[in-house]
């Protein structure tokens, strides 16, 4: 039962932690140290609170003033969770992050990071606010499309891609929100209580592993109290944890409104920047009807560091910290320029890439009298295609929020029901519109278009045509949570539903030769009509190229790779809350570890689709699975897999682990996983190494992650609930 080898992180390997390891560390803390040395107080207090919301000269998010006579330039920041989300720039809108999950692609997350930083500084920004990884242990969250779904290791490794690729571009990345924000109904009050171990091993877990293996400049605090004070405000998040442990040495932001309540408790606590801040902290603002709160960062925090309520110490580190991010950013030996151009061209081939690479083919059967399954369609034949629903005829749909990206070209679908308040309630439509990529791609089919209000005449269509094609979308966005994870109808999403989705699906599923499902969603939805229907495909929000990569895979030019990185429950009761409570401000972790999956797994429920899960136009088979443990306490685990179709694919590879009894542990937890490309018919030796930290535990008496000695269960397969083959290894 002992550790054979304490899984403290050490701080030294987070070398690649922002700027704080190799050669040019000791460069970048005295460069920032003797700037420091030539602020007066008053500057110093300038450069640790945001100038205000909404007094960006570029727009955007926010701003801290630069200071001209020291070089230091405007620290301006934009929202970009899947694009850069300012007005009237034309900056491209790239599939939501949840789609960047489905990818389980690394270099797809790094390159993601890399397209929207390079547009966030063609635009003149010096922060992108993108880097959202909360996990979804409640997929109803508004949010959920801005993060990368439930797991801890999957969430945390593509983050820490996206990271390194949004830093390549000399943009300061950021990662958010700092923690156990994961729902949106009272979100400036709700408490999460979360006990050590759980925080640890899943709601952190994805910040520690982003963090040090990607190093972003930058951590915006939630909202949201943890364990009963506000998390900005929490010394042992922000110092313990985050800096002293984990050696960050970026900057802690505050998240925008209400996030701050008290000075000299934030700043004493470790907070190093307040946004949206205010040119005076006396005075509260409004924001068309929104009140913006009164904030702490300016005039309080120079009467706390007079009193020396707040040291002069702690003001100084918050920013050294703020300089010595600028200078291993490079944006203070090359601040970014605003007013350049962005590359349409390269943003819509990354677009598109992460769109088809992230749409998860949830099912494909053989309909009643055809001998293959439905999908893929075949592009040449003479066939009737009715299509139907979701504007697919005018285009594809996306997130709200901070977490938008605005079209480039205006709507494509007008609002049933006008917006009010802080963030629209009208949900934007790219003109991307699958319906035209369909005709396109199949020139030899008659495609007509109904928009889905009278199920009847949609049904009657379907049965006439080859083929009925149903187009669903759920809208989300910041500041509410869905009631269900039922597909919205007019009742439920009235501002951009006509009709109830769910009626018209099993209308035409009863009446169609062969029935295919699209959903545009952000998170998991339910289907109370699956068994009727031949084929699914999850395509996320797809952004701007949404429509021809929903038209490739639709046809098979590109062969589906995506898995679901959260698992769809058949039904709102199998969460593991009921309910989102509307009145009562505890939220109660009490599943503990057992989130996502390992709810499923560990209560012994049957979710609709697993985590993990995703078909292919092809077949793969795991065979010969062996495990080795290395003398640095990892595991390799190797395998053959093999296509065994006739087409060319990938396939993720999924490695799970079961930890020894003794740990206490849901059934199984995912430790590792690489996508694989094969030809028809290839197989290939995959070995993948676990590091040693995927298979520890947290010890909240020790307050250390440990190993156990024991038993582990090491699983592979193509989901997480597909035990391909498995092995037994025992460690000491
Ligand atoms: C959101 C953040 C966002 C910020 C700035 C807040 O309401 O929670 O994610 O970055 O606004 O727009």
């Amino acid at each position: 039962m002992h550790l054979k080898r304490p899984l403290v992180i050490a701080l030294v390997t987070a070398g690649l932690l922002y700027g704080c390891g190799g050669d040019d560390a000791p460069t970048v803390d005295q460069q920032a140290s003797a700037l420091l040395a030539k602020m007066t107080l008053d500057e110093k207090i300038q450069l640790v609170h945001g100038a205000g919301y909404g007094v960006s000269p570029i727009g955007g998010a926010g701003i801290v003033k630069g200071i001209p006579r020291l070089g230091i330039p405007d620290i301006t920041s934009a929202d970009s969770a899947g694009g850069v989300n300012v007005e009237g720039v034309n900056a491209t809108p790239y599939p939501a992050p949840i789609a960047l999950a489905a990818s389980w692609d690394p270099s797809l997350a790094h390159d993601y990071g890399a397209s929207i930083a390079a547009e966030l500084r063609a635009l003149g920004f010096v922060e992108g606010l993108g880097g959202g990884v909360n996990l979804a242990r409640e997929p109803r969250n508004g949010r959920t499309f801005e993060y990368m779904g439930e797991d801890p290791v999957l969430a945390g490794n593509l983050l820490a891609q996206r990271s390194l690729g949004t830093q390549s571009q000399k943009v300061i990345a950021t990662v958010k929100h700092f923690a156990a924000n994961d729902q949106e109904t009272n979100r400036f009050t709700s408490n999460s209580v979360v006990d050590e171990r759980t925080l640890r091993e899943l709601h952190l877990l994805p910040f520690e592993i982003g963090l040090k293996d990607g190093g972003a400049g930058n951590v915006m605090w939630a909202y949201n109290l943890v364990n009963g004070g506000k998390a900005c405000e929490s010394s042992y998040l922000l110092t313990d944890v985050l800096k002293n442990e984990w050696g960050f040495k970026g900057i802690v932001q505050s998240d925008w409104f209400f996030a701050v309540t008290d000075t000299v408790r934030a700043a004493n606590a470790g907070l190093d920047e307040e946004q949206a801040g205010s040119s005076d902290d006396y005075t509260a603002a409004t924001l068309g009807s929104f009140s913006l709160p009164v904030t702490y960062f300016n005039q309080k925090l120079k009467a706390a560091v007079q009193a020396g309520t707040v040291p002069l110490a702690r003001l100084d580190d918050m920013v050294l910290r703020k300089l010595r991010t600028l200078y291993a950013s490079g944006v203070m030996a090359s601040p970014p320029t605003a007013g350049g151009t962005i590359n349409q061209a390269a943003g819509n081939a990354v677009a598109q890439k992460v769109a088809e690479q992230s749409m998860v083919l949830l099912k494909n059967a053989v309909a009643s009298g055809d001998t293959a399954s439905v999908l893929p369609l075949t592009a040449s034949a003479a066939q009737t295609i009715v299509v139907i629903g979701g504007h697919a005829d005018a285009g594809v749909i996306s997130g709200g929020g901070s977490g938008a990206v605005p079209a480039r070209d205006g709507n494509a679908v007008t609002c049933l029901v006008p917006s009010s308040g802080i963030f629209s309630t009208c949900a934007t439509w790219y003109k991307s519109a699958p319906l035209a990529a369909i005709r396109a791609i199949a020139p030899n089919a008659t495609v007509t278009y109904l928009d889905g209000s009278d199920a009847t005449a949609a049904a009657a269509a379907a049965a006439a045509a080859d083929v009925a094609i149903v187009f669903a979308t759920q809208w989300q966005t910041e500041g509410t949570d869905l009631s269900s994870l039922s597909l919205p109808n007019n009742t439920t999403d009235p501002a951009n539903q006509a009709y109830d989705q769910n009626a018209l699906i099993t209308a035409v599923a009863a009446a169609a030769k062969r029935s295919v499902v699209v959903l545009e969603t952000g998170s998991a939805v339910t289907m109370p009509w699956l068994a009727n229907v031949n084929a699914v495909v999850e395509a996320w929000y797809p952004g701007v190229q949404g429509g021809p990569a929903i038209a490739n895979v639709l046809f098979g030019a590109v062969n589906p790779s995506g898995k679901l990185p959260l698992t769809f429950p058949q039904s709102d009761s199998d969460l593991l809350q009921a309910s989102i409570s509307a009145t009562d401000l505890t939220v109660n972790y009490s599943e503990g570890l057992k989130m996502g999956y390992r709810w499923y797994d560990a209560q012994n429920i049957t979710p609709l689709f697993p985590f993990g899960h995703g078909l292919s136009y092809t077949r793969f088979s795991y065979s010969g699975i062996s495990t080795r443990s290395n003398s640095d306490g990892s595991v390799t685990v190797g395998f053959t897999l093999k296509n065994t179709g006739a087409r060319a694919g990938a396939e993720v590879a999924q490695v799970y682990a079961g930890l020894p009894a003794a740990a206490g542990e849901p059934p199984k937890r995912l430790v590792a996983w690489e996508k694989v490309q094969l030809a028809a018919g290839e197989s290939k030796a995959v070995s993948i190494t676990v590091k040693p930290e995927r298979l520890s535990i947290w010890n909240a008496t020790t307050h250390r992650w440990q190993t156990l000695s024991g038993s582990y269960n090491f699983v592979v397969g193509g989901s997480s609930r597909d035990s391909a083959q498995s092995s037994l290894l025992s460690r000491s």
